[in-house]
């Protein structure tokens, strides 16, 4: 890899001196700019606290902010410098199927020392996410995250535009160290691994300078292994503008709290209405305290005008969903976990009981089956339109997140709720999804309380 390295040294040398006139051929040899994984020590934990060892994309976590342009290609050489396997998965995107990042599905496994070349076009502008998609419950825990934003065409009117990816983490309280037992079976059967330090963009005590009347567009990011974030703010009037990167149609008043399951996201415009001198707030209020979550010193020097209510964002293009035609129709029950009492399941062919599973680390179950399969739950005609019924017989909320395509909620009314590409589903609830199945290939549809992945929550469909 060093020799590899060194000669992606000299021809992008190279294509800096010459590389105004190149012919188009050559310019395909261009190496791709690295997204390297590697392990790297970092202050997460409050300062006096050691330096906490990760694994990040570029040695932070989160990694770098990849920004591109509506329409763009992205193109990344993926380094594993880890030491384990890995996989980037480009979360809430209308990929090409090879670029998905699933190993065993997708791709082949990255193996350490090894890379991969990346490349792909992002259709939708909005706020998405990259993760490690091998061992995800440790490699996601690790560190390995980031943010994926794709820019609206024209300048959104706002003050500032703000990447907030929302993390926990599980250390030990003395050392500061990432606890390095990922695959526990009590959160494996229960709520997942829910961290003791929350931090936003890899800091515990997030804070910002802000000026009073400032609009700024937060783009809210749950990169967390399980935990789900119940968010509120303070000192500011806001809207939610879009939801999994997908534009709402208008924008909708944020009223009380926000919850963001593990694998949302969403974009707010905030406008700061907290007076100079006094702080504004982003807290966390699914523990009924408000903590904190990111801290806004408002500090005014001119006195900005207040502006009118915000315009939705632009529509992203090829989304409709009709309900009224030919409808494919596919059943989901999701069973198992602690206090769900299930019995048995497949699992490797075999029928086993809850107990043997248990032995197995495994605890949940698709329609009576546990993990992945050699067949998808359903296959599907390019542009079938399909409604998909979810189950959760469970005493635990999953984030069911699909890949590769949007969809919307069918609501009780027949009308159909905000696009989305994860929904999270509370115990004993019955939701459906809507979805036109027009990406071709073999997508995952999946828990993303990655714990509950590991242990059974993971199947997949197919689009021929
Ligand atoms: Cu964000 Cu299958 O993952
Ligand atoms: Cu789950």
């Amino acid at each position: 890899m060093q020799d590899r390295r060194k000669f992606m040294a000299t021809s992008a040398a190279a294509i800096g001196l010459f590389g105004a006139g190149l012919p188009r051929a050559a310019r395909a040899n261009i190496p791709f700019e690295s997204l390297e994984a590697m392990p790297a020590s970092v202050q997460l934990a409050p300062d006096g606290y050691p330096l906490t060892d990760i694994w990040g994309y570029g040695g932070t976590a989160p990694g770098p902010v990849l920004r591109l342009a509506q329409g763009a290609r992205l193109q990344r050489q993926f380094v594993n410098s880890l030491p384990q396997a890995s996989a980037v998965h480009w979360h809430g995107i209308r990929i090409d199927n090879a670029m998905d990042g699933v190993p065993g599905l997708t791709q082949d496994v990255v193996m350490p020392g090894d890379s991969f070349d990346y490349d792909f076009e992002v259709p939708d502008a909005g706020t998405y996410w990259y993760h490690s998609h091998n061992q995800s419950t440790e490699q996601v825990a690790r560190g390995l995250h980031g943010a994926l934003i794709v820019d609206e065409p024209d300048a959104i009117d706002v003050d500032r535009d703000e990447v907030m990816v929302l993390d926990d983490w599980l250390i030990d309280p003395e050392t500061a160290q990432i606890f390095p037992e990922f695959e526990n079976s009590h959160e494996r059967s229960h709520g997942g691994r829910n961290g003791n330090l929350t931090t936003t963009n890899g800091t515990y005590d997030r804070m910002m300078t802000v000026q009073r009347h400032e609009r700024l567009r937060l783009r809210l990011i749950n990169a967390a292994n399980a935990r789900i974030f119940g968010l509120g703010l303070e000192g500011f009037e806001g809207w939610i503008v879009a939801l999994d990167g997908m534009p709402l149609p208008t924008p909708e008043p944020f009223t009380n709290t926000l919850v963001l399951g593990p694998g949302q996201r969403a974009d707010l415009f905030v406008d700061v209405v907290a007076e100079d001198g006094t702080s504004a707030y982003l807290v966390r209020a699914e523990d009924g305290r408000g903590t904190p979550q990111v801290t806004f010193q408002v500090r005014g020097q001119a006195s900005l005008a207040r502006r009118p209510a915000p315009q939705a964002l632009p529509p992203n293009p090829g989304h409709m969903i009709e309900l009224s035609g030919d409808v494919a129709r596919v059943a989901l029950e999701m069973s198992g976990g602690a206090m769900g009492g299930m019995r048995q399941a497949t699992y490797n062919g075999e029928i086993m009981s809850f107990r043997e599973l248990a032995r197995a680390n495994q605890f949940w179950a698709f329609n009576g089956t546990v993990g992945m399969t050699e067949e998808p739950l359903a296959a599907f005609d390019r542009g079938q339109t399909v409604r998909l019924g979810i189950s959760n017989d469970t005493s635990f909320p999953h984030a069911m997140h699909l890949h590769g395509m949007h969809f919307r909620e069918v609501l009780a009314d027949e009308t159909l709720g905000p696009m989305r590409d994860t929904l999270l589903v509370g115990s004993d609830q019955q939701r459906e999804i809507a979805f036109v199945a027009n990406n071709p290939g073999d997508w995952l549809f999946h828990c993303h309380m990655l714990s509950h992945a590991a242990s059974g929550m993971m199947t997949w469909v197919r689009v021929a």
